[in-house]
């Protein structure tokens, strides 16, 4: 538990400190004289020593702790989440601390953010990398600090500042959440369940089942869920925050709950990870969560496709061709191009129904942005400068970096097909990533602004990262809701 006070009470044992790269001297009336005196010792041992990290520990007395944060002047949001991850990682290899004090040095300044933002964006990094994904394990890690108190001069506006990135966190963890289910749990049916108990938050959901997907003609979806015992969906979410009647703002999701490949089967070889082929629509579903929590004043729709990609004897084959929802058919070369096949059907939905302001999608959608970017950058691709600029701004700003590729009429040629409308891969070879985006273009009108964002480096990571713990990383939620925040409300 996080809470700021203008008071400490006197139990606490342990202490954490915020100083100056300027000066390493601490000043404060908070502590006893002879633990500042302890404190600014081992801030000259530092000084001495020209050691470069940020963060240090080291015994006040026995079962007494104290960390040391040192902050240059010109901090920006993200090293100051990256700062509160380390800190994080360093408070749970100290077990059993219970309690941390923590406080400013008052000769601390910073010339780019107020005093709120550094406490809450430092807070923020520490509950990020707090997450855990332990619900299938018998024995629970416990967390090993149990209460911070931040001592700070006007309590009630850090408390409001600290809420609104609380309601981002909730979004980002659930969309880490939903990616981390097991597959045989987080089928499409249950997905749906998921998202509809959002509904007590004031989302409006609707959820369409494959009769209802057939009526509309949904085929190029259906296809991809055909080798399946589990049922296909179509859910919509929506956000109603602003008053007047504008243009929503639409964010569509592939969710594909596990891609086997189908009858183009993968290798069995990290299969496993192909339960993550859903990361998009949660993106799109934490989003719509956080946009509710903070109550945020945009109207905003998610559009998610909740399928699941299987081998089996009513499974699509290669050659099949399918009529889409736009009208368009597609010729399915490659059963396991399938994330383009449920965006196809989910963007021109997205885009017929609710007329939006802009469309973004998401997609887990070729392992070529793997090869490209690797796990820094997402793919951007997209027929508005505009709005690519803004997503590749704050993602630098934020530390989630999208870098923009090209659409060209050139790479859409390759995927015209010799019996259909469109074919769903390249046989050229070459420019996965291009050319899977030049197909989801064909079921987007040009006049609509639209950005697909393929993260299939960036929703899962192997590694545990600055403020991610290892596994599903929520990429996307805070990127989007700052996009919504700066520019739409
Ligand atoms: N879900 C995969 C893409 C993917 C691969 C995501 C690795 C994350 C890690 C997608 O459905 C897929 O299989 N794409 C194929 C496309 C190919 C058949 C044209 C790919 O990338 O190999
Ligand atoms: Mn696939
Ligand atoms: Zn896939």
């Amino acid at each position: 538990m996080i809470n700021f006070t203008n008071k400490f009470d006197d139990k606490c044992e342990n202490w954490g400190v915020f100083v100056s790269a300027d000066k390493l001297l601490l000043k404060t009336s908070k502590l006893e004289v002879e633990d500042m005196v302890k404190i600014n010792k081992f801030l000259k041992k530092i000084q001495k020593s020209k050691d470069e990290k940020k963060i240090h520990s080291f015994d006040l007395s026995e079962d007494k702790r104290c960390f040391i944060i040192i902050l240059k002047e010109k901090l920006i949001n993200f090293e100051l989440n990256n700062l509160g991850g380390s800190f994080r990682n360093l408070v749970a290899s100290n077990k059993g601390l219970n309690k941390i004090n923590l406080l400013i040095s008052e000769n601390l300044k910073n010339k780019n953010l107020s005093e709120e933002e550094l406490v809450s964006e430092f807070m923020y990094g520490y509950v990020l990398k707090s997450y855990s994904f332990d619900k299938y394990k018998l024995k629970k890690e416990l967390d090993p600090v149990t209460k911070i108190d931040f001592c700070v001069n006007k309590p009630e506006k850090f408390n409001k500042e600290f809420e609104t990135l609380l309601s981002v966190k909730e979004g980002v963890f659930l969309a880490r959440d939903l990616v981390s289910e097991p597959p045989n749990v987080l089928n499409p049916k249950h997905y749906t369940q998921e998202i509809m108990k959002l509904k007590k938050l004031g989302l409006k959901v609707e959820v369409f089942g494959e009769k209802d997907l057939k009526k509309m003609g949904m085929n190029s979806l259906l296809g991809v869920g055909q080798g399946s015992a589990n049922e296909t969906f179509l859910v919509t979410i929506k956000w109603n925050g602003k008053k007047q009647k504008v243009k929503p703002l639409c964010f569509v999701g592939k969710g594909v709950c596990f891609d086997t490949g189908g009858i183009s089967l993968k290798p069995a070889r990290f299969m496993e990870e192909m339960k993550y082929d859903m990361g998009g629509s949660a993106v799109v579903v934490g989003l719509m969560k956080t946009l509710a929590l903070r109550k945020a004043k945009v109207n905003a729709i998610g559009v998610v496709g909740l399928v699941e990609n299987m081998p089996g004897g009513n499974a699509q084959r290669p050659g099949d061709i399918v009529k889409s929802y736009s009208g368009k058919t597609i010729e399915v070369l490659n059963t396991d191009a399938e994330g383009r096949l449920v965006l196809a059907d989910a963007l021109a939905y997205a885009e017929k129904e609710f007329k939006p302001e802009f469309i973004i999608d998401l997609a887990t959608l070729t392992g070529a942005i793997i090869v490209a970017l690797g796990e820094e950058y997402a793919g951007l691709f997209s027929n508005d400068d505009k709005l690519s600029e803004r997503l590749f701004k704050i993602g630098n700003s934020i530390n989630e970096k999208v870098w923009r590729l090209p659409l060209h009429k050139n790479y859409d040629k390759l995927m015209n097909s010799k019996y259909a409308d469109v074919q769903n891969i390249n046989y050229a070879g070459g420019a996965g990533s291009i050319t899977a985006a030049q197909f989801l273009q064909r079921f987007v009108s040009k006049n609509v602004p639209w950005v697909h964002l393929d993260i299939a480096g960036m929703a899962f990571s192997k590694k545990a990262a600055s403020i991610n713990s290892g596994g599903a990383t929520g990429f996307g939620v805070r990127l989007l809701n700052d996009l919504l925040r700066k520019h739409y409300e």
